[in-house]
């Protein structure tokens, strides 16, 4: 994972993407609106966009490491898209056809691509089908581009392992600044979208993996609902906590790739049907609205989220971003508090932790036993295949004690029920007791560091490109709400978005 060449690999990959530039002006960075347009026009066919993404892969991939592997079907797929097209069948007209789509490799895709959370353990094993999100991408006529890298083991191995890094993957990187983090654990959707290697991804979260890399890569990551969003089919962490969504580099990308994934699924059933009601009639595209923040009443949690250090220009930026906030018509309310977030930032204290690795055990273990054949068939066989080649460089052992801590667990028992009821209590007594309190729609930070709150009371939230620091890095901000309020949400958001305009092309700066 060390990369002493990297300042030397600087001018090279700067030659290349300006060369991208200039030759693929047609695809730059295009929006699934515009791409729909120009498959309409005939002004290019998914064959055209899915060779374009390939060569884009070709060039960028072996730095930035965003993806990894390439769905050998994906042409195949293309033109069978523009085939539909041409013949103008019903499903032409479906949100995502002929859309191409990277999926984090922790997502099964019963197809020629691997599902393997970035470990060697899992390749060569065969998923039963495709996960119940990947189902509804392909009804919707998406194209699956291919995986992408990630933390290995969505990050819950060892504390010690480097985030974006995985033993298949390698170390992601950000393509703003190449030696800053890319955050994790879904570091290769935002990557690979960030530095246009596909036009949309699917990452999962289960505390800050879609907001973090969201937040660090300036794309857009929607963090729907817990159960919103069906879990079957995805290799687990902990499924009270667990989430799919998108990650895209516009707000109404990801709006689109939502309104696509979310919805009843029979092998997520019980999660996906409690939380159908609050999906809206008609789909979520209609709160693209440029007025959106207009009445909005938003609170603003200074202490800790807005504590930039006065040496950063970070203060400034996010004081013009709440002026502008008000400026389009929302009511802010400044200075709120959150109580109890020292107990909700230590996961020990707040129980997330005992919850997590417990639910991690039982649900990773009925991952295994549901493959097809597989080369580890529990938590025990990963942690000895670990073990077996932790001397290997591609296995490298960066100790697994998250691993050791979930396999000595023995279901849910008194303990996690405790911690279960500490979490419902916090948040309670925290989150919602501020939206509460002040009736508000929102709240909004800085970054992505709220997301532990986030996580323990299942509620969603959307990262949107906000700032660069002194040095060139990314950085968001994140509009969250309780249970449901994705409408509301989306209208912030798109409103912050179409107003500010923030997020520039990669910089690729050393
Ligand atoms: C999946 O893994 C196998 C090795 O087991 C490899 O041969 C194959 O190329 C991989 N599939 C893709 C699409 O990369
Ligand atoms: C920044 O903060 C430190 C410590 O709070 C203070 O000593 C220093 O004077 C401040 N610098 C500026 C430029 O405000
Ligand atoms: C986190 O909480 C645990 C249990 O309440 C406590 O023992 C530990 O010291 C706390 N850690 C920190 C860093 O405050």
């Amino acid at each position: 994972m060390v990369t002493p060449k990297s300042s030397l690999l600087f001018p090279i990959l700067l030659t290349i993407a300006l060369l991208s530039l200039s030759t693929c002006h047609a695809h730059k960075e295009a929006t699934i609106r515009e791409l729909r347009i120009a498959f309409k026009e005939n002004r290019v066919n998914s064959r055209q966009l899915v060779e374009f993404y390939l060569g884009e892969i070709k060039k960028l991939n072996s730095v930035l490491k965003g993806v990894l592997e390439v769905n050998p079907n994906a042409l195949y797929e293309a033109d069978r898209a523009d085939r539909e097209r041409a013949a103008n069948v019903p499903r032409s007209l479906a949100g995502l056809h002929g859309i191409p789509v990277l999926l984090k490799d922790s997502i099964a895709t019963k197809d020629k691509l691997n599902t393997t959370s970035g470990s060697f353990a899992l390749l060569g094993s065969v998923v039963p089908r495709d996960a119940g999100i990947v189902s509804k991408l392909r009804k919707s006529g998406a194209i699956i581009l291919g995986k992408a890298t990630l933390s290995e083991w969505s990050n819950f191995r060892s504390l010690s392992a480097p985030t974006g890094w995985s033993p298949r993957g390698g170390q992601g990187k950000n393509p703003y600044v190449l030696s800053a983090t890319p955050c994790g654990s879904s570091s290769g959707p935002a990557i690979s979208v960030a530095a246009n290697m596909v036009a949309v991804s699917i990452g999962t979260e289960t505390d800050g993996s879609i907001l973090c890399p969201a937040s660090f890569n300036s794309v857009v990551g929607i963090k729907p609902t817990v159960g919103l969003t069906s879990r079957a089919g995805v290799i687990p962490v902990s499924p009270s906590l667990d989430t799919v969504e998108p990650i895209c580099r516009t707000v109404s990308d990801a709006v689109y790739v939502l309104e696509a994934i979310v919805g009843l699924d029979y092998n997520d059933r019980d999660a996906t049907k409690k939380t159908s009601q609050y999906i809206p009639y008609g789909g979520y595209t209609q709160f693209l609205k440029l007025d959106g923040l207009k009445g909005k009443r938003i609170g603003v949690v200074r202490n800790p989220f807005f504590m930039f250090s006065n040496r950063s220009n970070l203060h400034q930026v996010f004081e013009n971003h709440l002026q502008t906030l008000r400026y389009k018509g929302a009511i802010l309310i400044d200075n709120l508090e959150i109580k109890g977030l020292n107990a909700i930032f230590n996961a020990t204290a707040s129980g997330e932790a005992a919850v997590a690795i417990a639910e991690f055990k039982i649900a990773i273990n009925a991952y295994l036993k549901s493959l097809i054949t597989s080369p580890v068939r529990s938590l025990a066989d990963i942690i000895t295949f670990n073990n077996k080649y932790s001397d290997l460089e591609k296995v490298k052992n960066f100790g697994q004690e998250i691993f050791l801590a979930a396999e000595a667990t023995n279901g849910i028992g008194d303990l996690e029920k405790a911690a279960i009821a500490n979490m419902a209590r916090l948040t309670r007594e925290g989150y919602e007791t501020t939206m509460g309190e002040n009736r508000l729609d929102a709240v909004v930070t800085p970054g992505a560091d709220i997301s532990p709150v986030l996580a323990i009371g299942g509620f969603p939230a959307i990262s949107v490109p906000a700032a660069y620091n002194d040095k060139g890095v990314p950085v968001g901000i994140c509009f969250s709400g309780l249970k449901g309020s994705e409408p509301t949400l989306i209208e912030i958001s798109y409103g912050f978005e179409q107003a500010t305009n923030v997020r520039k092309m990669p910089t690729f700066l050393p």
